[in-house]
């Protein structure tokens, strides 16, 4: 990448390009142009995007799509598919798209076709996934599994958990299964009161089975089974594993049989693909989890083909460009307007801001520009009765994306039709807004005098003119929640790639990890020598004085 981002001619042409449309009002680009929702409207994969709701005009898209040319982005995402090191800092490929390849494309890494171990390990879940759903493998009582306790966080925990909530209408087992991540007492202690050791199987999810929080809710784990009379020889009955680092596994007491392997060319908030996915296979059973597979692959080979403007994670990656570089609004909303799907923000958060939260570019040079955006969210329409207030009124914006199945599993009355009416009137509203003569006409018919009406309706104008897309597609499936996850992950991919930023590394979780060792000792040492900030050794000594405290 040679010439500086901000010193391309593309990029000076977008800021004149910003200057003479950014305040100018999508409603009146709408009554200028009847076919807008159709021109910027695109189905791939089973979702369609709708994206006339953004501060764009066709020049806007055209000159959008001149900058993902100019920074090569065709020939990126080739890398990225190719196996490439696009992982520079870590000197390692980005694959994760190898695990839902249902091409017969082979998928080189260091001169092997990693294609033949991708599908021997698929074999093995679906023997493991099998095993357990019929009853087959049985705990030390020689009782059936009645529940999984999935152990691990980040990409190991968000994302198996996400597609278990997204596609618990698929689960067909007997099999409840729980998400076990945070180094909290409460969080281990709300898990497991309700198991029973004699039916339970416990997965350790970790890439480098190195990470703190894992370990020790691993061990735990282990000490309640062997306290609730479980012995040692039957650990490998009721543990299984997931990791790169199958030595630790083995080191743990894990049975060299049941752990799956992971590789360093998956990252862990790409990982849902693989063997983590396991405690989701389980509940929904292999074919199901293939099927998501199948949606993912599908969307890959969207991103992979299509031209730069009729891609639909490039157009998302444009336009969120757009917002961060232009508008200088360093902020993402997603609002999935379903039950099933409300743990989507909290996996795009990793998605994104671990993968876009980097201010150093991929040549080792800070950035003069902002990258990732914050992301966040919630499921609709809780989301109106909390925050939607700011998305409306707020004196910045927020880009919204609106996920939007637009059937439910649920047919109740009319329910569907009241969620999918909040939806496409939330977005409605961010777009028209309301005009102060709008509200002073409200408060005047509800019976104000002026001076009254005048003081409220300045109150109640709601400035619109907020952009957002809706994403819709017919029903939340395996298949369609496989490929909305790789449609984040490349949008998220495709604007590193115009940022020239690694997405796939995650440096910066490292000296939080280190510190913490340090200030443990703190916590738990008897003599302090306070040696830390001022507000750290206060901190440590508040937690000493405050343990003998009610
Ligand atoms: O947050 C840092 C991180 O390394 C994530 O990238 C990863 O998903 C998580 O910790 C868990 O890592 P592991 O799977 O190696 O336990």
């Amino acid at each position: 990448m040679s010439t500086p981002l901000q010193s391309l001619d593309i990029w000076k042409q977008l800021q004149k390009h910003f200057g003479d449309i950014h305040q100018q009002h999508m409603l009146d680009w709408f009554q200028q142009d009847k076919q807008r929702f159709d021109r910027f409207n695109l189905t791939a994969a089973g979702l369609t995007l709708d994206y006339s709701k953004n501060r764009i005009t066709s020049e806007t898209m055209d000159l959008l799509n001149q900058l993902a040319k100019k920074r090569n982005l065709p020939e990126q995402i080739n890398a990225l598919f190719k196996g490439e090191l696009v992982n520079r800092s870590e000197k390692r490929p980005a694959l994760h798209t190898a695990l839902r390849n249902f091409s017969d494309r082979p998928i080189m890494v260091d001169g092997k076709d990693v294609m033949p171990e991708v599908r021997d390990t698929m074999s093995r879940m679906e023997e493991f996934c099998w095993k357990i759903r019929r009853k087959h493998w049985r705990g030390y009582t020689n009782k059936p599994f009645t529940d999984v306790v999935s152990i691990g966080i980040g990409g190991s925990f968000l994302g198996p958990k996400l597609a278990s909530s997204a596609l618990k209408p698929y689960n067909d087992s007997h099999i409840n299964v729980h998400y076990l991540a945070n180094i909290d007492g409460s969080h281990i202690t709300e898990i497991l009161k309700h198991l029973n050791p004699e039916t339970t199987l416990f997965i350790v999810q970790s890439k480098s089975f190195g990470t703190q929080e894992t370990l020790k809710n691993a061990l735990a784990c282990r000490q309640w089974f062997l306290d609730n009379g479980g012995v040692v020889n039957d650990l490998q009955k009721h543990f299984a594993a997931v990791s790169a680092n199958v030595e630790k596994a083995v080191e743990f007491g894990i049975a060299e049989e049941n752990i799956f392997p992971m590789w360093d060319w998956v990252g862990g908030r790409y990982s849902l693909w693989s063997a983590i996915g396991l405690p989701l296979a389980i509940s929904i059973g292999i074919d199901n989890f293939r099927n998501m597979l199948r949606g993912a692959h599908e969307m890959d080979e969207h991103f992979r083909t299509a031209p730069m403007e009729k891609n639909m994670p490039v157009i998302m990656a444009l336009l969120g460009v757009w917002y961060v570089n232009f508008f200088n609004i360093n902020s993402q909303a997603i609002l999935p307007y379903d039950h099933y799907l409300r743990g989507l923000p909290a996996h795009l958060q990793q998605l994104d801001m671990e993968s876009s939260g980097k201010s150093v570019g991929i040549d080792g040079h800070k950035v003069d520009y902002h990258t990732g955006p914050i992301i966040w969210g919630g499921v609709g329409s809780n989301g109106q009765h909390a925050y939607h207030q700011l998305l409306h009124q707020g004196t910045h914006f927020s880009p919204s994306d609106f996920i939007l199945p637009m059937r439910t599993h649920n047919p109740i009355d009319n329910f569907h039709a009241m969620l999918v009416s909040n939806a496409l009137s939330q977005s409605q509203a961010l777009l028209t807004g309301k005009s102060k003569e709008q509200a002073l006409d409200e408060c005047l018919k509800a019976g104000l005098n002026k001076q009254e009406a005048e003081e409220l309706a300045a109150q109640k104008v709601i400035p619109g003119n907020r952009p957002s897309n809706t994403l819709y597609f017919p029903k939340s499936t395996p298949h369609s929640v496989g490929a909305l996850i790789a449609l984040y992950e490349h949008k998220v991919a495709a604007q590193g790639m115009l940022w020239g930023i690694n997405s796939f590394d995650q440096w910066g979780v490292e000296l939080g990890k280190d510190m913490g060792n340090n200030i443990l000792a703190a916590l738990e040492g008897e003599d302090f020598n306070a040696t830390f900030d001022s507000s750290t050794n206060g901190l440590v000594d508040a937690y000493k004085t405050m343990q003998d405290q009610l």
